[in-house]
């Protein structure tokens, strides 16, 4: 069967309903929440996880006693619904802090297995949570860093200079899967290819591609791949991936009382048990998504929407729910694009305003519905920081300056004068808000 044939449309009533936040006005005005790409706003059903936990369950793991016991069968639950996430088995996920605190801890452990004259790749596209811990990590081994560049004219990867920079040497290529700050969407799969050609190590940053796009690591036969639930409707908690025989072979630093088995020994003193269950509930969110349209519509299950084999690898936790968690990314995706196509065609039409990254609809399949713009001609005073700030007493929320995507506005020469103004469309954002947007630029622009 065709998927794109038969894609339903989000039911966006019954969608913004289950995010309290979404109700919330400005200065008179109904809160436009385009900041996702900071964070995105969380269901009622998050936020009751949460509280729940503390509630019933809270306690410290492994204790002889009733809540000790429901916090260990919660934890083992939330490792469960993003076994489901990723497509991988739950001994290979691991909880953090967040994408940062994970990244550093490991890349301190595969630093161990690295020496000098080893060569590893980092992009300027990236977001800064995946360049400094390997640059930290390569000072300290004497290991050498090499820069894959980009196409300035559409902010995307110069793929023939990346696989130029892989080589025999070429111990690890960390990669995000799309950028946070333009929205290119970034070819993970052909990069992990080209590094397994020589034995190279992938460490993808999925962070900023998560709300907007299914993660398959079974697929992608990536060794790594991390992401931040906070960005995908889900509490301020990191989740990292790891192939079983790299978390089985690698060191992690960590205290002796915490045994050698994964993946506990990946995560460091007690982890934030309350978020935790969040992160349960934020899965089923997404699944619940998948479901509901598809049943609503009449549709038949998921899994016929996909080829024989098409998920091969490590066995989900549960078919039925990463089966769901497919569909809802399908329905996301069509949504966001309309979303996309909309701003786009508005934003393109202002004076004097130039957006980075690719802009052509014909290729929107490379990019997702994060959008940065400056004001390049006209009146002066319409700084990122300027523009965000008048957008915002209108009660549209948007981000100025870098977001952490520190090489990419410095390679582009816009750090010193303010970064971006970056738009950020998820599922929950309606066209009127996309229009509400355009209509108060045009006029901020214009005055
Ligand atoms: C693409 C990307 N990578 C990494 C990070 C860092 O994530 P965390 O805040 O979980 O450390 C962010 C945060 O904005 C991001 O957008």
């Amino acid at each position: 069967m065709s998927l794109t044939e038969t894609i339903p449309a989000l039911d966006l009533t019954s969608i913004r309903a289950q995010f309290p936040a979404l109700a919330q006005t400005v200065n008179g005005h109904p809160a436009a929440f385009l900041d996702g790409p900071g964070g995105t706003q969380v269901p009622q059903s998050v936020i009751d996880a949460i509280s729940g936990y503390l509630r019933e369950s809270n306690a410290n793991t492994a204790g002889a006693y009733a809540t000790s016991r429901r916090t260990d069968a919660m934890i083992a639950a939330a490792r469960a619904a993003m076994a489901d996430f990723f497509h991988c088995a739950a001994d290979e996920v691991i909880f953090g802090p967040n994408m940062t605190a994970l990244t550093f801890a490991m890349s301190r452990a595969i630093g161990r297995e690295l020496q000098q004259d080893d060569e590893i790749l980092v992009t300027l596209l990236d977001h800064d949570a995946n360049v400094s811990p390997w640059l930290a990590m390569a000072e300290e081994k004497g290991v050498t860093v090499r820069w894959a560049e980009i196409h300035d004219r559409d902010c995307t990867l110069d793929m023939t200079d990346l696989a130029s920079k892989i080589n025999t040497k070429t111990k690890l290529v960390a990669v995000g899967y799309a950028s946070n700050a333009v929205g290119t969407i970034n070819p993970v799969k052909e990069i992990v290819r080209l590094a397994h050609t020589v034995g190279a190590l992938v460490y993808i940053d999925a962070v900023h591609y998560a709300p907007h796009g299914l993660i398959d690591v079974a697929a992608l036969d990536c060794d790594f791949l991390v992401c931040s639930t906070y960005k995908f409707f889900g509490p301020h908690m990191g989740v990292l991936f790891g192939k079983r025989e790299h978390l089985q072979r690698l060191r992690p630093y960590k205290v002796r009382a915490n045994t050698n088995a994964i993946p506990n020994c990946w995560e460091w003193g007690t982890l934030n048990h309350e978020l935790i269950a969040g992160i349960t509930a934020c899965v089923g969110y997404i699944a619940d998504l998948g479901r509901r349209t598809l049943s609503e519509k009449g549709l038949p299950h998921p899994s016929a929407f996909f080829a024989e084999g098409e998920h091969s690898g490590n066995q989900p936790q549960s078919c039925s729910r990463r089966a769901t968690i497919e569909s809802a990314y399908c329905v996301i995706h069509e949504h966001e694009r309309a979303l996309l196509e909309r701003a786009m065609a508005g934003l393109q039409k202002i004076p004097g305003l130039k957006i980075y990254g690719i802009t052509d609809p014909a290729r929107f399949d490379e990019r997702c519905g994060t959008i940065a713009l400056r004001i390049v001609s006209g009146k002066p005073g319409h700084t990122p920081l300027q523009l965000a700030t008048k957008l915002g007493e209108r009660g549209i929320f948007t981000w100025d300056g870098n977001y952490y995507a520190l090489n990419l506005t410095e390679h582009l020469d816009v750090e010193k004068s303010g970064g971006f103004l970056r738009i950020g469309l998820v599922h929950y954002n309606t066209m009127e808000e996309v229009d509400r947007l355009v209509t108060a630029l045009e006029e901020i622009v214009r005055a």
